[in-house]
């Protein structure tokens, strides 16, 4: 069975590492946006860059005779997870969305909540502060302009960003996941950090700065994620192999094929 995993996720590369051992029955594909300067790559076929839009997916899928699609890319991956639900509908292929879940806020949380990244940047408000920003690179251009409000910004992607959209003076490190709680309590202590500003990605590899800031009695801007237009979710890359092994099993009954094991 022909499957499509959309990745840039761990989850992407745990289902990827699952889909790629011997006699699984399927022949998966992963997708990556090429955003990434160094990503992990699997053993099995890869392709890097856009579809080109609902279009150019739903053509891909045609073409490479997809039968179901992996959509396990980041949450505020918005633009991919809603091209997928079109194509998908578009071409009868049939979907399924990772969604690992949301951090919600606990006893000791300073959490402000907020829609989008420009509302992070208003509740950040006038009053100079110490900020570890963490929302990854490409959105960084809504906090460029606060730059010369007198904070200090302390900007960590897992890729270098582009200094023209960073704010004045802001210092920048790179790190990828998984981070531990005395590291990031340690990195906070060391900086001053007094406020960080984050979007609710979920997943264990980078709560770790959440419980530090708890600990420590540090605010945190939250940014919570984009609504996605509806599909079947799976909680974690177990279910989404369980979803395709149901999948696979309908296929084989509908060829008469039975190629299907464990994995
Ligand atoms: N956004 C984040 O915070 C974040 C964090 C960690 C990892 N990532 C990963 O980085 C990638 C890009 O994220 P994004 O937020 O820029 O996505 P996005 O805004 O949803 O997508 C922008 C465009 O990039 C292309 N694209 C995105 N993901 C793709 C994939 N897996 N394979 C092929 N094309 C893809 C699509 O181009 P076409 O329309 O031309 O097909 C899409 O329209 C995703 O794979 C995501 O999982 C994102």
């Amino acid at each position: 069975m022909r499957v499509l995993v959309l990745g840039g996720t761990t989850e992407a590369r745990l289902l990827c590492r699952r889909l790629e051992a011997p006699g699984t029955g399927f022949v998966a594909t992963l997708s990556l946006a090429g955003v990434t300067r160094a990503p992990v790559l699997p053993r099995m076929e890869v392709r890097i860059g856009g579809f080109g839009g609902v279009e150019g997916l739903a053509r891909w899928l045609s073409h490479n005779q997809v039968e179901a699609v992996i959509d396990a890319t980041h949450p505020f991956a918005a633009r991919i997870s809603a091209n997928a639900v079109a194509a998908c509908a578009r071409t009868g292929v049939a979907l399924a969305r990772v969604q690992r879940p949301a951090w919600s806020a606990g006893p000791g949380d300073r959490w402000t909540m907020v829609a989008d990244m420009a509302a992070a940047a208003r509740a950040i408000g006038p009053a100079p502060r110490r900020i570890l920003l963490t929302i990854g690179r490409k959105d960084l251009l809504a906090f460029r302009d606060l730059g010369t409000c007198g904070h200090a910004w302390l900007v960590r992607s897992v890729d270098a960003p582009d200094p023209a959209l960073l704010p004045a003076g802001a210092r920048t490190i790179q790190a990828r996941g998984p981070f531990d709680v005395a590291g990031e309590e340690a990195l906070l202590r060391h900086e001053g950090i007094d406020l960080v500003v984050t979007k609710n990605s979920g997943g264990a590899a980078t709560a770790a700065k959440l419980e530090a800031a708890r600990a420590l009695g540090i605010a945190v801007i939250m940014v919570e994620r984009p609504v996605l237009p509806p599909a079947t979710v799976v909680g974690d890359v177990d279910h989404a192999m369980a979803w395709l092994r149901s999948r696979a099993v309908d296929h084989a009954g509908s060829t008469g094929r039975s190629t299907l094991r464990d994995v």
